[in-house]
């Protein structure tokens, strides 16, 4: 018999381990993790999450600050509903020991430290130093591995969904299960669960450079696509300014909070540049400030800029980026003596699997919450901070939905075996090594920061033709973990290249030469791709 279980989450990032401690005292919950549990982008968040703590701060200032940086596409009613849901958040978190930073106030007494980030108006980022999704993730795991109804699987990479359709069921259309690559003992087991939840995060690695670690490859949109879901907003891919430009740190975040403290970004003779962009200059939102960057390193054809903390004093710079401060010094780069060399690099995917405000999919019993859902919140730009706050109160929305639908949903009965009966072992890897390649430098080269009609189409030919010789390998060979990514990563950049074909105007972080303004001739409108049509709007 394969392993039944109520609820199966595929992921253990800030989402999933939120979602499953949510449930575990009610029912019998599966965690699946591709690598290590903790591995993930929730680790490496840095700067913190945004909730309003402070008295002259207010829901409504948040709300609108998010609105304002999502241009128009957020979902008012999403918006509100994550936003009013600050403050309980965080307390869940400090109950389960979350070490957030505080600091003395003006009584006396202890209260959190909140800094601030792009586009935000007030402080209201809560943070421990500048290693927040390093606390958020350790205290969730030592809770998740402390719970008696909660299985984990580590090192399981979840290859499909089973649906009755794919089962061959025309009449119903429901989740039952997972197929998933156990990748230590390289065999297949089936997964059979009453409900399943995505919380594989984003999908950057889709680029050649990114401020991501390796799992982020997509594979919950490519598998909820491949399931028949809706996918959303696909082409606001976020571009974070400042990753560390160094030969021997790729990926190394430098958190915009640098900037809400005061760090200033400048051109190599020492000039600062943004404010000829922006009246906000160092705090406007990513789209923004990464679009400048962009913009310079054209004109002036130099590999980096420079951020710029030197003028605060050294204690405050060492207290406050304990951990960029390490890192940055490890490379012989004392940050509280000289400028930090830093480049955009894709960061944050805002479109996803479309979801509702119980983190349902389109197919029953099927969820997905976290940085692979397109709840709304972040319309064509997210707000710095935000997105741990989207997994918290998602991870709790689909929660109280499941644990409502749990006694009216089945258990599966057995499934079929995953069938290796017509593949062989690959006799040429490289094909799988070079198309990672590929995909990852024509999406860099052709669907950045600023794209062309002409670009996005040139990036379509070639997607194409990879996606159909991924599909023949995949048909051909047994599957590996790096051939599992890439078949996901070629139909993420393909729905990502395809929503960007479909939106002819710029708005927030898509931006296009051949439509360089929005298009405010009527309301804006969410990139939508059905599987059974593919493109189609609504508003
Ligand atoms: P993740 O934390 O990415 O976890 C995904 C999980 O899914 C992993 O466990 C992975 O192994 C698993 N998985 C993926 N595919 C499969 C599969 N096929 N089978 C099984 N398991 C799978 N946001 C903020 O709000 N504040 C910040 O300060 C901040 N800083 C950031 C700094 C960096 C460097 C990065 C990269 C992101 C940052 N973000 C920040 C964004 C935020 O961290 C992420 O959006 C958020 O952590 C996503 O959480 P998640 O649970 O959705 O996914
Ligand atoms: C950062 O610390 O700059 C990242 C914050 C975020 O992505 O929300």
């Amino acid at each position: 018999m394969s392993p039944s279980f109520d609820v199966l989450i595929i992921g253990s990032g800030a989402s999933g381990l939120s979602l499953a401690l949510r449930l575990a005292d009610h029912c019998r919950v599966a965690v699946v993790s591709k690598v290590a549990l903790s591995e993930g982008s929730t680790i490496y968040a840095q700067g913190g999450i945004s909730a309003v703590l402070d008295a002259r701060d207010s829901v409504e200032s948040h709300i609108q600050d998010t609105l304002v940086a999502g241009a128009g596409l957020c979902d008012p009613e999403i918006v509100r509903l994550v936003v009013e849901r600050g403050k309980t958040s965080i307390d869940w978190l400090q109950q389960r020991g979350v070490p957030f930073t505080e600091v003395e106030n003006d009584q006396g007494a202890s209260e959190l430290h909140l800094t601030r980030e792009g586009g935000h108006t007030h402080r209201r980022v809560v943070h421990a130093a500048d290693a927040t999704g390093r606390a958020v993730e350790t205290s969730l795991e030592r809770h998740a591995r402390a719970h008696p109804n909660i299985q984990l699987f580590e090192h399981h990479n979840t290859i499909d969904l089973i649906t009755t359709r794919k089962l061959g069921d025309a009449s119903d259309q429901r989740v039952v299960g997972a197929y998933v690559l156990d990748t230590r003992r390289q065999r297949v087991l089936t997964f059979r669960a009453r409900l399943v939840a995505l919380a594989t995060g984003g999908a950057s690695k889709v680029y050649l450079y990114t401020s991501n670690p390796d799992v982020c490859t997509g594979d919950g949109i490519a598998m909820a696509w491949r399931a028949g879901a809706r996918v959303m907003n696909m082409e606001f891919i976020q571009f974070h300014p400042t990753c560390l430009f160094h030969p021997e740190s790729r990926s190394f975040l430098i958190s915009e909070a640098v900037r809400g403290e005061g760090g200033r970004l400048l051109l190599p003779d020492g000039s600062p540049f943004l404010s000829r962009f922006d009246p906000r200059a160092e705090l406007a939102p990513r789209d923004i400030v990464a679009r400048a960057i962009d913009y310079e390193m054209k004109r002036l054809g130099i590999d980096c800029v420079y951020l710029d903390i030197t003028h605060k004093p050294a204690d405050f710079v060492r207290s406050h980026f304990p951990t960029i401060y390490a890192h940055c010094l490890s490379l012989n780069i004392d940050i509280t003596r000289s400028p930090i060399p830093v480049v955009p690099a894709a960061h944050y995917t805002c479109g996803g699997v479309a979801t509702d405000r119980h983190a349902r999919t389109d197919i029953p019993g099927l969820y997905a919450i976290g940085e692979v859902a397109c709840t709304g919140l972040h319309g064509a730009n997210r707000m710095a901070s935000n997105s741990l706050l989207e997994c918290l109160v998602f991870a709790e929305q689909a929660a109280h939905h499941m644990l409502a639908a749990l006694p009216a949903t089945q258990p599966p009965a057995e499934l079929p075996a995953w069938d290796e009966s017509r593949v062989t072992d690959s006799d040429e890897e490289v094909v799988v090594a070079h198309n990672w390649d590929e995909v990852r430098r024509f999406m860099w080269d052709y669907v950045g920061i600023v794209r062309t009609n002409k670009r996005l189409e040139r990036a379509l030919r070639r997607v194409e033709l990879l996606k159909q010789e991924i599909s023949d390998y995949y048909g051909h060979f047994r599957v590996t973990s790096d051939l599992l990514e890439l078949r996901n990563l070629v139909i993420v950049a393909e729905l990502i290249i395809r929503s960007a074909l479909a939106r002819h105007e710029s708005r927030g972080l898509h931006f296009t030469l051949d439509h360089p303004k929005p298009d405010d001739t009527h309301a804006p409108l969410n990139t939508v791709l059905r599987p059974s049509d593919f493109a189609g709007r609504e508003g």
